[in-house]
């Protein structure tokens, strides 16, 4: 039996991807596993179907790894992989569907307007910020609906910065979202299922030292001060990890996925988005998580390796 680690793919998160890769498939064959590195391309398919037994580990980060159609083609191949299933991946991937499900599960969501390209055409950027500003309220978040890596993210005080924000999330996909932005404390949990059931890790606290979690403050060592666990009172930690639970049963998820909030005014968490394949770079909040839950990647990644292939 063979590990295929896949990374690359022709998303925008394709370097992150490849830095997730490489970190998973060290701590893979330092547990004795056989690893096989692997980028979606033409070969890809062909390359599995000469492997005995392979099992697949995703860490396609953005676009059709992430999205569920590369999931749904391993599914049709019979192919076992780690993560969710390609329909649940479809669902999560995507911010205003997710949104949707989450907040309809009880989850404190921002206000969130989903904004189509055509919508933003045919009514103007005048229009459409004049009914923002009504329904939503600076400051805001606006994003690409099916993005990572905050990607296309900006966060817009005035009206007049507005339509470039606008279009910087439309630069990424047909889909912008546009919702409140919820002051408070960054933080993210990861849930994952070793075989035994989900299980929340300790909250990890973000901290860019720009005061922004952008791309760069994600990918440059140092940039960013991560907390685990998380400077935040037990009951508050205890509603975090509760919530990323709730979003990874109610989106049916499996195996792994990452939910980021924000803790409010209120202490309470404010849904942002989750990810089915959340970043194992050098400077990624899940292996540190995993470490302060006294587990080690290698371990963790193994684990999840055998639950999928049985
Ligand atoms: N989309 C990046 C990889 C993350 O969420 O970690
Ligand atoms: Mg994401």
């Amino acid at each position: 039996e063979s590990v295929v680690v896949l990374s690359g793919g022709l998303s925008h998160e394709r370097d992150v991807s490849l830095r997730s890769g490489r970190r998973v498939s060290e701590a893979l064959r330092s547990r004795g596993l056989e690893v096989v590195e692997a980028d979606v391309d033409s070969l890809l398919l062909p390359r599995l179907a000469e492997l005995d037994q392979p099992v697949v580990f995703p860490l396609l980060h953005g676009g059709a790894g992430e999205d569920g159609a590369l999931r749904e083609v391993l599914g049709l191949l019979g192919v076992p992989f780690v993560g969710s299933l390609g329909s649940s991946s479809r669902v999560a991937f995507d911010k205003s569907i997710a949104t949707t499900v989450v907040h309809d599960a009880g989850v404190r969501t921002p206000l969130q307007v989903a904004l189509p390209h055509e919508i933003f055409r045919e009514l103007g950027a005048a229009t459409l910020v004049k009914a923002l500003a009504e329904q939503i309220g600076f400051p805001m978040m606006v994003k690409p609906s099916r993005g990572g890596s905050a990607l296309g993210c900006s966060k817009v005080l005035t009206a007049e910065a507005l339509p470039s924000a606008m279009v910087g999330a439309f630069a990424y996909g047909p889909v912008a979202v546009v919702e409140s932005f919820v002051e408070g404390t960054e933080v993210t949990v990861a849930v994952v299922d070793r075989g035994a059931g989900p299980t929340a890790l300790p909250v990890v606290e973000i901290r860019p030292d720009s005061g922004v979690y952008d791309y760069a403050a994600r990918y440059t060592a140092g940039a960013t001060r991560f907390l685990c666990p998380a400077e935040v009172p037990d009951e508050v930690a205890a509603r975090c990890a509760a919530v990323a639970l709730r979003v990874h049963d109610v989106l049916d998820l499996a195996d792994i996925s990452r939910t980021d909030l924000i803790i409010d005014a209120e202490g309470e968490p404010v849904f942002l988005e989750v990810n089915v394949a959340p970043g194992m770079t050098e400077t990624s909040a899940v292996p540190l998580a995993i470490e302060a839950a006294g587990w080690s990647l290698g371990k963790m990644c193994a684990d999840l390796v055998r639950a999928a292939s049985m």
